[in-house]
């Protein structure tokens, strides 16, 4: 059975002044995938989280999502047709409570009554039900990642694109969230394109790694493929390293 990628883009091109932060990505998502976004810093990930999302326009080409031209739509309207992202430095309503925060997500569809009996049902799906009461500024890292996963939930996404979500936590703490992906994707079907730097989690979680180098995607296959890549190696790693030691 073929099926339409649920996420597309052809020549999506991106350009700040003299500077091409985007060029000519040519992504084929399919519902259900599991896809980590790796590339070095100043690569275009988050740049190309902003074109899909419509939180910036593009220079050139197009962004479908469910088969449906999206390009130069609001974000708003992009999160009503079912994808979301997470900010890279997560940004919570620091002095509302974590179920005010969460339930936000849920405003997009719903009524403040089902957009709170929402953001219970997600927070207990992310095992931070009991700080629901919590002021937001009050959480530790791991907490504020899992609030804002909540959030992002609430939103009723099929597609979830989170930007280094698990930047500063340990080990322990990423293995959490990695859990928590992976059920996800399991139990509601959801699809994640996944933005981090830490090497062993992406290529842990991952059944395909997309490479972006100076905003090319300039590889794309398993981990096992991707961290034998000679041009990921020499652009990511470095020449003399392999990916799949790289911690
Ligand atoms: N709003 C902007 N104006 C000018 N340059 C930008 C802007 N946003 C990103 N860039 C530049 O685009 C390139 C890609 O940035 P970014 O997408 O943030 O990379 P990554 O997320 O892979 O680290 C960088 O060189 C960055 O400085
Ligand atoms: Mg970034």
């Amino acid at each position: 059975m073929s099926t339409a990628p649920i996420l597309a883009t052809q020549g999506l091109t991106r350009r700040f002044g003299g500077l091409t932060a985007v060029n000519q990505v040519e992504l084929q998502i399919q519902s259900g995938e599991l896809i980590g976004l790796i590339g070095p810093n100043g690569a275009g990930k988050t740049t190309l989280f902003n074109l899909l999302m419509g939180l910036i326009k593009p220079s050139s080409g197009e962004v479908y999502l469910q088969g449906q031209r999206i390009t130069g739509f609001k974000p708003h309207q992009v999160a009503r047709l079912g994808m979301v992202k997470t900010f890279q430095n997560v940004a919570l309503f620091p002095d509302m409570t974590v179920l005010d925060n969460v339930l936000t997500g849920g405003l997009l569809r719903l009524s403040l009554s089902d957009a709170r009996e929402l953001a219970r049902h997600n927070l207990t799906k992310v095992g931070m039900a009991h700080i629901a009461d919590k002021k937001a500024a009050d959480l530790t890292f791991p907490e504020k990642a899992l609030v804002e996963m909540a959030r992002a939930l609430c939103t009723q996404p099929k597609v979830v694109l989170l930007d280094e979500v698990m930047a500063a936590l340990n080990h322990a703490e990423m293995d959490q969230i990695l859990e928590l992906i992976r059920k996800l994707r399991e139990e509601d079907g959801l699809t994640f394109v996944v933005i981090e730097h830490h090497m062993r989690a992406i290529m842990n979680l991952c059944e395909r790694i997309l490479v972006l180098s100076f905003g090319q995607l300039i590889a794309q296959g398993t981990p096992q493929e991707i961290s034998r890549h000679p041009d990921v190696i020499s652009a990511y790693l470095g020449t003399d390293a392999h990916a799949g030691e790289h911690a």
